[in-house]
């Protein structure tokens, strides 16, 4: 099964289709997204995969993990929001996430 996700860059939204049990990156790197360079290639040691969740899709979303490393990678970022921010790589696909919308930071200006 395979659901929509959607990037938004300022007035434009890139949208993808991507198969449940992907990841986030997975669908980023599906667009060629330069914002999201993902140096680190989805290890959760860089933070460029950092993304702003829609706020309409921010309580239907899985929450982080309090005590994980994404949380420790987001919030050495200048663009960290408590309540929005996540990295794409740390995000597994599940069905009821069909048309998830996030928002597009760019990451190449954190480095
Ligand atoms: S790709 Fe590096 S932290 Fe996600």
């Amino acid at each position: 099964m395979s659901i929509k996700i959607n990037f938004i860059r300022g007035d434009e939204v890139l949208s993808t289709t991507m198969n449940v049990g992907r990841t986030m990156l997975d669908a980023a790197k599906k667009l060629k997204l330069p914002e999201i360079p993902a140096i680190c290639n989805g290890a959760c040691n860089c933070g460029t995969c950092h993304v702003h969740i829609d706020p309409e899709w921010v309580d239907k979303i899985e929450p982080m993990d309090p005590g994980s490393m994404e949380l420790f990678m987001l919030e050495r970022s200048d663009h960290f929001d408590q309540n929005r921010s996540r990295l794409c790589c740390q995000m597994d696909i599940y069905d009821v996430y069909d048309g998830l919308t996030v928002h597009l930071i760019d990451n190449r200006q954190d480095k």
